[in-house]
C-alpha cells in the first residue's frame, strides 16, 4: 500500500473535517462503497430478533451494518408497526434496536433512547444525540446536557423527575441537524415513547423538536415559553418549547430567557388550587 505524502494527507483531513467528518468511529477502515454495492435490498426484519443493542449504555462491538437501502416511506411503516407492538417501554427500546429503518444508525455508534425516571410525570425532547452522547448511548450527557441537568436543578429538579429523549435515536455525523427523513424514521417510537410513560408536561428543547412536534416552522425565540395544549402521544398534554442549552452555552445574554422558562416551568408543576 502506498501512504499519501503529507501535504495530501493533510488536505484529505481538511476535506473530511470540512464535510462533518470530525471523528473516526470504528478501529479499521470501512468501504461504504462497497457495503452499498453487495447490500441486499432491505428486508424487513422480524420483530422479535435478538437486538443488536440490549441496552442504551451499550456499544457495539460486532461489524456495522452495510448500508440500509430501505425506502423512507418502508421504513416509516415499518416504525410504526414495531412501535405500536411495543406494550411497555422496555419493549419499545428492544424494538427500536431492531429498526433499521434510520439512515442515521449507519454511521452511529450507539442508540440513545431515554435517560431519567419511567414514572416521570415530566418529558424532554430535544434535538438528537452528540458525540457524548453517542459515546455513552444516554441523550444530553455531554456539556449541553451537563447544562440542561444544572437549569434543572436550579429549580429542584433532578434526572429522578424527569425522562429525557430526543427526536432522533442515533447522531447525526458532524452533530448537524436531523433530515425530515431521519426524523420521520423515528416519530413513530417518539410517538409510542409519549404515550407510553404519558407524561401531564412535556418541555420541548430547541427548534428542531419544537418544529416536529407543534408541526410548525416558528422560530424558537417566538415559540419560547409558552404553553399550549398539544395532541401528542395519543392525547392532549401541556408542552413547552426552550431554548436549547447547546444555544444557551453560545449565547449566555439568552439565559435570562431561559431561567423566565424554568419559573414558568416550576409553576406548572405546583398542583391547582
Ligand atoms: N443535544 C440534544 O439535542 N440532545 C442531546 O442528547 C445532546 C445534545
Amino acid at each position: 500500500m502506498t501512504l499519501p505524502d503529507t501535504t495530501s494527507a493533510a488536505a484529505l483531513l481538511d476535506w473530511y473535517r470540512s464535510m462533518g467528518v470530525d471523528e473516526v468511529i470504528e478501529d479499521t477502515p470501512v468501504d461504504w462503497f462497497e457495503a452499498a454495492a453487495t447490500a441486499k435490498a432491505v428486508v424487513r426484519q422480524p420483530t422479535n430478533e435478538v437486538p443488536r443493542q440490549p441496552a442504551s449504555r451499550s456499544q457495539s462491538a460486532e461489524p456495522r451494518p452495510g448500508f440500509n437501502t430501505i425506502a423512507p416511506d418502508e421504513a416509516v411503516m415499518d416504525a410504526r408497526e414495531r412501535a405500536a407492538g411495543a406494550k411497555s417501554l422496555e419493549e419499545l427500546e428492544k424494538a427500536l434496536a431492531g429498526f433499521n429503518g434510520c439512515p442515521l444508525r449507519a454511521t452511529a455508534k450507539s442508540t440513545c433512547f431515554k435517560r431519567g425516571n419511567d414514572d416521570a410525570r415530566i418529558m424532554l425532547i430535544g434535538e438528537g444525540p452528540g458525540r457524548d452522547e453517542d459515546l455513552q448511548g444516554l441523550p444530553f450527557v455531554g456539556r449541553a446536557g451537563q447544562l440542561l441537568d444544572k437549569m434543572l436543578g436550579a429549580i429542584s429538579l433532578t434526572e429522578e423527575d424527569v425522562y429525557i429523549t430526543n427526536i432522533v435515536y442515533w447522531r447525526p455525523p458532524g452533530n448537524r441537524t436531523p433530515t425530515t427523513q431521519e426524523v420521520a424514521a423515528c416519530l413513530p417510537f417518539l410517538n409510542r415513547q409519549v404515550e407510553l410513560l404519558d407524561p401531564d408536561i412535556i418541555v420541548l428543547i430547541g427548534g428542531p423538536a419544537s418544529h416536529t412536534l407543534l408541526e410548525t416552522k416558528e422560530g424558537i425565540t417566538r415559540l419560547r415559553g409558552k404553553w399550549r395544549d398539544c395532541e401528542i402521544g395519543g392525547k392532549s398534554r401541556r408542552v413547552m418549547p426552550m431554548l436549547h442549552p447547546a444555544y444557551l452555552l453560545r449565547t449566555p445574554a439568552a439565559k435570562r430567557h431561559a431561567w423566565r422558562d424554568l419559573l414558568s416551568l416550576k409553576a406548572a408543576l405546583k398542583p391547582q388550587e
